[in-house]
C-alpha cells in the first residue's frame, strides 16, 4: 500500500500529466481535483473571465472521497492562475487539513509563476514543505504544452519526498 497521494488540478493537462509522472514514478495513488460546475472549455473565454472577475472569487470544488488520513506524503500541482495557485487547489487547501504531512508543491506555468508557491506555504501553515517547483511550460499559443522546465529538475523536486 503506498503512503503518497498526488492531488491536481489542471485545465489544459500540463498539470495532469506532470501528475501521472509522479504517480508511476512513487507507484503513488492520485486525485484529480474538480469544480463543481465545470468552467468553459475555451481557452479565451476562460482567461478572460478571470481576468476581469476578482481573482480572490472563489469555486466551489467537487467533494473528494479519498481518505486523507492514510497518506503521510503529498504531492501537490496545480497550474497559475493570475500569478496565483488556481481557485480549486485553492479551494481545496481552505477545505481540507493536510498539516503533520510531508508536502512537495510545484505550479504551472508559462512564464510568471507570481507568488502561486507562497499561496501554498500560506495555506500550509501546519505541513512539513520538502520541496517547491516551478514547472515552467511554454507561452506560445501553439505549443503551450512544451515543458522548458527540465525532467532533472522534475526529478530532484520528487526526491525531496524520500
Ligand atoms: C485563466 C488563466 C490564467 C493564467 N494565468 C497565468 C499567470 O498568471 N501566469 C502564467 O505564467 N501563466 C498563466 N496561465 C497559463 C497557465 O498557467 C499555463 O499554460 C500552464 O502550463 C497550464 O497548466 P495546465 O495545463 O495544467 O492547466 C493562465 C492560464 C489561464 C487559463
Amino acid at each position: 500500500m503506498t503512503d503518497t497521494l498526488v492531488i491536481y488540478y489542471s485545465f489544459t493537462g500540463n498539470a495532469k500529466k506532470i501528475a501521472n509522472y509522479v504517480k508511476e514514478k512513487k507507484n503513488a495513488d492520485i486525485l484529480e481535483l474538480e469544480p463543481k460546475t465545470p468552467f468553459s472549455s475555451s481557452y479565451d473565454e476562460v482567461v478572460d473571465e478571470w481576468q476581469n472577475n476578482d481573482i480572490k472569487r472563489d469555486v466551489e470544488i467537487k467533494d473528494v472521497n479519498v481518505d486523507l488520513s492514510k497518506y503521510k506524503n503529498i504531492v501537490l500541482i496545480t497550474c497559475t492562475w493570475w500569478y496565483g495557485i488556481s481557485p480549486v487547489m485553492k479551494r481545496f487547501l481552505k477545505e481540507y487539513d493536510l498539516s503533520g504531512k510531508n508536502i512537495i508543491t510545484a505550479s504551472t506555468n508559462a512564464g510568471w509563476i507570481g507568488h502561486s508557491l507562497k499561496d501554498y506555504e500560506a495555506l500550509l501553515k501546519d505541513s512539513n514543505i520538502k520541496g517547491e517547483l516551478n514547472l515552467r511550460f511554454s507561452s506560445g499559443e501553439g505549443n503551450r504544452d512544451e515543458m522548458i522546465t527540465s525532467i532533472k529538475d522534475v526529478d530532484d523536486w520528487i526526491k525531496k519526498l524520500d
